[in-house]
């Protein structure tokens, strides 16, 4: 096992990068202070930090797999950024506790997990999200949705409802990973509400309180294979 923070050179080697397949995301909006990817957990999956290794080494294999996965690659995001390798521990309420050179955000499902990363010099704080299409169940809807998202998804084809609701889902989850490093405050579902801006592009506003600037930046939607969507949002100092 490396030490912690070590010259971890091999991981960035281009046949292990080849290995990984990292696959791009929001490839529009990715910049040299602004890396995206995502990946197959199989392939991700490497030799854990040390220091990382001790926040999950009493987990469940699975999860001991997402979350090497997701520190892997954004460990490979920060090194194409320029950035050097640093662990990524994990707090006591869950979050990452990411180094104060970089902010970023780390979501997986069972196969798959997508991360972000950038400078804070640029990005104050980014949430982002992968959710499996379907997921979503109509049952689910009234604790997941206000009364006026339900209204919506209601008017769209059942099958279009679908889709729709994995992606207001997931647009909440990376809107709360956003709002926390600033806050450190739980938000509810019932607590946001999104509305469609174009077919890439969601909005957020708070049910009850005044809009603050995190509620400002859109929510980015994209399509990432077949059975996943993913959301993202960033926002810029
Ligand atoms: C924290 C939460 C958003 C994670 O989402 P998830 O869909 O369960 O899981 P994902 O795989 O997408 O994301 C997990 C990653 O989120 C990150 N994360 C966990 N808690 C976080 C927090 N408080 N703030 C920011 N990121 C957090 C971690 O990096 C975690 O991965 P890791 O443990 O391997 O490091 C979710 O479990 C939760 O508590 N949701 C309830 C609150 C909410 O979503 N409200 C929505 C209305 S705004």
């Amino acid at each position: 096992m490396p030490a912690a923070g070590a010259d971890l050179s091999p991981l960035f080697s281009r046949e292990r990068l080849n290995q990984m397949s990292i696959q791009p995301l929001f490839p529009d909006l990715a910049s040299p202070t602004l890396a995206l990817g995502w990946g197959q957990i199989d392939k991700l999956y490497t030799t854990p930090d040390p220091e990382e290794w001790l926040d999950i080494e009493h987990a469940a294999a699975a999860r001991q797999q997402e979350f090497i996965a997701g520190r892997n690659l954004a460990k490979v995001l920060a090194h194409s950024l320029g950035l050097p390798n640093i662990s990524l521990r994990r707090g006591d309420d869950r979050s990452p506790r990411w180094p104060t050179d970089r902010c970023g955000s780390l979501t997986h499902c069972s196969t798959v997990c997508a991360a972000v990363v950038s400078t804070t010099e640029v990005i104050e704080s980014v949430g982002i999200d992968l959710e499996s299409v379907g997921r979503v169940e109509t049952k689910l809807w009234p604790t997941l949705f206000t009364a006026r998202e339900r209204d919506y998804l209601g008017q769209l084809e059942p099958e279009k409802a679908n889709v729709e609701a994995t992606v207001f889902f997931s647009a909440k989850e990376s809107f709360y990973k956003c709002q926390y490093p600033l806050t450190q405050s739980w938000v509810g579902f019932q607590d946001v509400e999104l509305e469609r801006s174009d077919d890439k592009v969601l909005r957020i506003s708070p049910t009850n309180g005044d809009k603050q600037r995190w509620h400002v930046p859109p929510i980015h939607v994209a399509p990432v294979d077949e059975q996943h969507v993913a959301t993202l949002i960033l926002l810029y100092r």
